[in-house]
């Protein structure tokens, strides 16, 4: 069984990459139906024309309310018959309207081991925090920021010489492995 996935992104779009390679490499029984991006030069959209993902753009500042733009995101995810919704540096917050939508069904990957770090800049917080040990995290999405089910984490530690970008660096690396793996067993238990 191939599940329909929709990835949401608003930047770079790595995260989006690692999944569409697992995909490909049959690491993870899925298929990306659409990609939604909302900054109109997001590379994640470059990302998705090179797997050959549709990708389509919501640009937030074209609706007025919150609410708008996810019953907008909820139209296309409907439309494509999306199963499961992947938020991969999705930097929007989201209403009760689209969790609603896909009850239990939207997971994110958030760059700490939550609950520490929550919200924006979450690695530079912990990085000019002093923490030893950081990582990231795969969770079920909730209406209050970075706080729902934990579902896979990986942590990483911060070494002495360490930039702020080479810890950036290594986080993101662990997060292209463990978000196609929490995806996968996650499907697994549909
Ligand atoms: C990722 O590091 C992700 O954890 C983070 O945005 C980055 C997106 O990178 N998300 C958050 O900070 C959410 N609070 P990508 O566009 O290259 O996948």
């Amino acid at each position: 069984m191939s599940v329909k996935l929709a990835v949401l992104a608003s930047g770079s779009g790595s995260n989006l990459e690692a999944i569409a390679q697992a995909i490909n490499d049959g690491k993870l029984l899925a298929k990306i139906a659409v990609v939604i991006y909302n900054e109109p030069d997001a590379f994640a959209r470059q990302r998705a024309e090179k797997f050959g993902i549709p990708a389509i753009l919501v640009n937030h500042r074209d609706y007025k309310y919150r609410k708008a733009l996810d019953l907008a995101i909820i139209d296309i995810l409907q439309q494509y018959d999306v199963e499961l919704v992947i938020m991969a540096g999705w930097m929007r917050i989201v209403t009760q309207e689209l969790i609603d939508a896909f009850p239990e069904r939207i997971l994110n990957i958030h760059p700490s081991l939550l609950p520490s770090f929550k919200g924006i800049h979450a690695i530079e917080q912990a990085f000019n925090y002093g923490v030893k040990i950081t990582g990231c995290t795969v969770h079920l999405l909730s209406l209050e920021v970075d706080s729902g089910k934990i579902l896979k984490q990986k942590a990483v530690p911060v070494l002495p010489e360490d930039s702020l970008a080479d810890l950036q660096k290594r986080i993101q690396f662990q997060e292209h492995i463990i978000y196609p793996e929490a995806i996968a067993e996650y499907i697994n238990n549909f």
